[in-house]
């Protein structure tokens, strides 16, 4: 595998988003959901450079779940437990690839109306977007490939590391998710 970018790249890019972010929410409290478990280091970076008034929840989805239900394959594992009804929700992930898991997730916040509802990634992947939804704010944008490190996976692996990185086909038996 090799490095994509590395870990002083991901912090000076973190940061610049949470810049945007707190001007962009001025004078708001900001209500941010983190997604298990792909989202978990990327979250605990980007809360610290945004300089608003905060709170925090986490959530964890499935892309294995029951074809038939109102989400699609997507299942929420655990859902939120705070009413956010009015508030401003900016909901953190690892990587927006298919988008369908984000897209389904969003749509079920959007039904208890909150005052708005935006999605942060830390890597927008394009090449296989189904769903008509984009990130938006993302910290790097690629085309294709497998990447792991920062909070993401390759069957529970390599999620410790600080830096991301890029599979190789023969890493990852030719066939990634
Ligand atoms: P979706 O296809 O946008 O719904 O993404 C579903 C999930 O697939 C993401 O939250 C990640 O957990 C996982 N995923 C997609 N692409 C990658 C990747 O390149 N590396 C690690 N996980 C990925
Ligand atoms: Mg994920």
């Amino acid at each position: 595998m090799k490095v994509l970018y590395t870990a002083g790249e991901i912090a000076r890019k973190v940061s610049a988003l949470g810049e945007e972010i707190t001007q962009q929410y001025q004078g708001h409290e900001l209500f941010i959901v983190g997604i298990l478990k792909g989202g978990f280091m990327f979250m605990s970076d980007l809360v610290r450079s945004i300089k608003l008034p905060t709170k925090i929840e986490f959530a964890r989805l499935s892309s294995y779940g029951n074809a038939d239900s109102p989400m699609g394959d997507v299942s929420i594992v655990d859902d939120i437990h705070t009413t956010i009804t009015g508030r401003h929700v900016l909901i953190v992930d690892d990587i927006m690839d298919t988008g369908h898991s984000l897209l389904a997730f969003k749509k079920h916040l959007e039904e208890n109306r909150p005052a708005s509802v935006r999605i942060c990634t830390m890597i927008d992947k394009t090449v296989r977007r189904g769903a008509s939804i984009s990130p938006d704010y993302y910290g790097f944008r690629i085309t294709d490939g497998f990447v792991v490190g920062y909070g993401l996976d390759f069957a529970e692996d390599y999620r410790t590391l600080p830096e991301l990185y890029v599979l190789e086909p023969d890493e990852t038996g030719g066939t990634p998710k």
